[in-house]
């Protein structure tokens, strides 16, 4: 027995520590069997609904669900069934403190900070079910960012809290929250995207900037050594830093090019400006974008980390989650845009 967990341990290398409260102990931490995704279950009525969004859109918030507890900073989101949220969120026990004067020591310009990898995992109404801290205390990799749900698994990169650093792909069992680490790699991943189509992995660094594609038919190298990606692209658009995206499909009009949906912000003349976008995996060319407004009624534009996308009762539903320790999630559905939306605009 204690051979085993020994090996294990090895093998899970740093991302390892899994330390679960659970605080519903009657409840199950998932539906069983696990529900489908849904932005992919449903990728044609929601790409097809995007195509109606536009800068005029009216956005219908029609629900509001409080969060339990302290939420930390919330990275990522995903709804698995109607009665299941899993929010990545980051603890920081220690800041990251600027090396200063454009000083950058190891490709990186600060501190490694401290802090901690957290999953948890809400019902339906916002009561907590548990609270998993994954990493260990000391961890130089405690940095969750946002997550994507496969019908299996919820997929996530935990890295070094600095630009340019290292990070590690996840996969997470999301009946256990047991972990597998997958790889290994030399730079900063703030989000993972698995397309189960086609077996890549899409891992986005700082801001966003570069896509880093993986592919799980590939065997990577051992632990801790680094995996190169078989890709890195940069991303062409710089209107929206991406913070949380999840896999659509390959839809029919996008050429069956694979796509997620993502959000983000971008802060430019002192004033931040929120995006949501379809976007294609491996070019990172944003396919369909509009901007968003809406902030949390602490002042937070709504579009901050995490989101996640659903088709209910025919409708397209985007669920957000801005605000950090003190967290309300907010669900919107967009009303008609103005007629003079698609022949209008400036002149
Ligand atoms: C496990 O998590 C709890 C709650 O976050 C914390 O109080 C405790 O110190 C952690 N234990 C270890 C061994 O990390
Ligand atoms: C940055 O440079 C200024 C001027 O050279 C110096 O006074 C200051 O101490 C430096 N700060 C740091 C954090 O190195
Ligand atoms: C930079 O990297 C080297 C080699 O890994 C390491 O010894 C050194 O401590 C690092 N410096 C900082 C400031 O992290
Ligand atoms: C990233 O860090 C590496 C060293 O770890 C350095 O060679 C490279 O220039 C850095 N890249 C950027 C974009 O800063
Ligand atoms: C929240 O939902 C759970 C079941 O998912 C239920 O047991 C509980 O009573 C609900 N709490 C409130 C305040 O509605
Ligand atoms: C947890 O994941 C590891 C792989 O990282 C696997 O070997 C182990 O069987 C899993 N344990 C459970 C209880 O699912
Ligand atoms: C991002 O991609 C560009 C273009 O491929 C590359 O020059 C740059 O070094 C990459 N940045 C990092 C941090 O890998
Ligand atoms: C942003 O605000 C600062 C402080 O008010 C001001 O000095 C600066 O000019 C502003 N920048 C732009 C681009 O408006
Ligand atoms: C969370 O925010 C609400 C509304 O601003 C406030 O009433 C409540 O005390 C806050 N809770 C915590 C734990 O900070």
């Amino acid at each position: 027995m204690q051979f085993t967990s020994l090996v294990a341990l090895a093998l899970a290398a740093s991302v390892s520590a899994l330390n679960i409260t659970v605080l519903q102990p009657d409840v199950p931490l998932a539906p069983s069997p696990l529900p489908l995704p849904g932005a992919a279950k449903d990728c044609d009525e929601i790409v097809a609904a995007f195509a109606n969004l536009g800068r005029t859109t009216v956005w219908n918030l029609v629900q509001k669900i409080k969060f339990q507890g302290d939420t930390y900073e919330p990275e990522g989101i995903v709804r698995i069934g109607d009665d299941r949220f899993y929010v990545s969120a980051g603890e920081y026990t220690a800041p990251t403190t600027s090396y200063g004067n454009n000083t950058v020591i190891n490709g990186t310009d600060r501190q490694p900070g401290a802090g901690f990898a957290h999953i948890i995992v809400f019902d339906g109404n916002g009561t907590r079910v548990a609270d998993a801290t994954l990493t260990e205390d000391g961890a130089i990799e405690y940095h969750n960012g946002g997550i994507d749900y496969d019908g299996k698994y919820i997929w996530a990169t935990i890295a070094e809290y600095r630009p340019n650093a290292t990070a590690t792909l996840i996969k997470i069992d999301p009946l256990t929250i047991n972990v597998t680490t997958i790889l290994h790699i030399a730079d900063h991943q703030g989000g993972a995207v698995h397309d189960v189509d086609t077996g890549n992995v899409h891992m986005l660094n700082w801001g966003s900037r570069n896509v880093s594609t993986w592919n799980l038919n590939y065997v990577p190298a051992a632990y801790p050594e680094f995996t190169r990606p078989r890709s890195i692209t940069r991303n062409p658009s710089y209107y929206t830093d991406y913070q949380d995206c999840k896999f659509l499909g390959h839809p029919a009009v996008y050429d069956y090019r694979g796509v997620m949906l993502c959000s983000g912000v971008t802060s430019i003349y002192n004033t931040s400006i929120g995006g949501l976008a379809i976007v294609d995996l491996k070019t990172m060319v944003p396919l369909a974008e509009v901007p968003i407004t809406m902030k949390s009624d602490l002042g937070t534009l709504v579009t901050q980390n995490p989101v996640d996308v659903a088709i209910v009762d025919g409708k397209l539903r985007v669920y957000f989650l801005p605000d950090q320790h003190n967290s309300t999630l907010y669900v919107y559905e967009p009303l008609a845009a103005s007629p003079f939306e698609f022949g209008g605009g400036f002149e």
